[in-house]
């Protein structure tokens, strides 16, 4: 029998969900569909209440509904309560339970496929919006041994720090305390990856051997750009942490967790 899936989001047409997840399908043998549906803020809810009633098993949800699915959700991972975001959601016979695999998206692209252990790293966070609300819990779950979080706003990544700085070694401020250490890890969650707004965090941030990720992908980025000029040694979109919260929302869903890089190879070659 084939069990269906969705994307829901506006726009939705750009969305490469429905080609990864039929990569994934591929790749493990498993017979499923997945759909991109359209919706509106007035229409968000009917049209998750109808896929439920036509039998879909689960939906990944992107931009702008994030909010619209926490509040959707009966029961909440630790990680979506986190995140105040719900990106996937599983419809259960115990109601539609939401989730958030963005964060694991980016811990995993960053240790398996790059290869740094966040372990013990000094990790640099900028921006405090949800991008960065999404991810940050994971982020602190992999041990780094000092995560700042810098914004324009500095009241907003203060706010985001004060949430865990009881449980984790978490600071924030404005980007001016960037300046004053070197990090192995810089990750870019403003929304200036979307746009072509310049993004100045100064010199001397990165240390040797250093990792800049833009979390936005499909272009070079003012934020990579600026880590070109500085001559930092590892650069990366986000198209590796797309791939991997989608995995992470199949392995909820199937119980088995696809192999990343194929796939993400194979968006790499348009
Ligand atoms: P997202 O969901 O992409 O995180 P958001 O919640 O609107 O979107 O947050 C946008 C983030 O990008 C914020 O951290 C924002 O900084 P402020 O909180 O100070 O607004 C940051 N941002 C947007 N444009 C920026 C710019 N030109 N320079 C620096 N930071 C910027």
């Amino acid at each position: 029998m084939t069990d269906h899936y969705a994307v829901i989001g506006n726009p939705i047409a750009q969305s490469k969900s429905p080609l990864i997840h039929a990569a994934f399908a591929r790749q493990l043998g498993h017979d499923l569909s997945y759909d991109a549906l359209l919706a509106t803020p007035e229409t968000f809810e009917t049209v998750v209440r109808q896929f439920i009633a036509d039998g879909g098993c689960g939906m990944n949800v992107t931009a702008p509904f994030k909010l619209d699915a926490l509040a959707l959700s009966g029961r909440l991972s630790e990680r979506a309560q986190a995140a105040q975001a719900v990106n996937t959601l599983s419809f259960t016979p115990e109601g539609i339970v939401g989730d958030n695999t963005d964060g694991v998206g980016l811990v995993n692209d960053i240790q398996d496929r790059i290869g740094l252990r966040l372990a013990g790293c000094r990790v640099l966070l900028v921006g405090a919006g949800g991008a960065a609300r999404g991810v940050l819990l994971p982020l602190l779950q992999a041990g780094p041994a000092d995560l700042l979080i810098v914004n324009r706003s500095p009241q907003k990544a203060r706010a985001l720090a004060d949430n865990w700085a009881t449980r984790y070694p978490v600071r924030a401020g404005g980007f001016e305390l960037a300046g004053k250490q070197h990090f192995d890890v810089v990750i870019n969650a403003t929304s200036t990856g979307l746009s072509d707004a310049p993004l100045n965090l100064g010199d001397g941030l990165y240390a040797p051997g250093a990792l800049a990720y833009e979390m936005s992908y499909g272009r070079q980025t003012p934020f990579m750009q600026e880590a070109h000029r500085q001559g930092v040694a590892r650069i990366t979109d986000g198209l590796g942490m797309l791939v991997g919260q989608a995995a992470e929302s199949f392995r909820l869903w199937r119980g088995v967790l696809p192999d990343v890089l194929p796939v993400l190879q194979q968006l790499r070659q348009g």
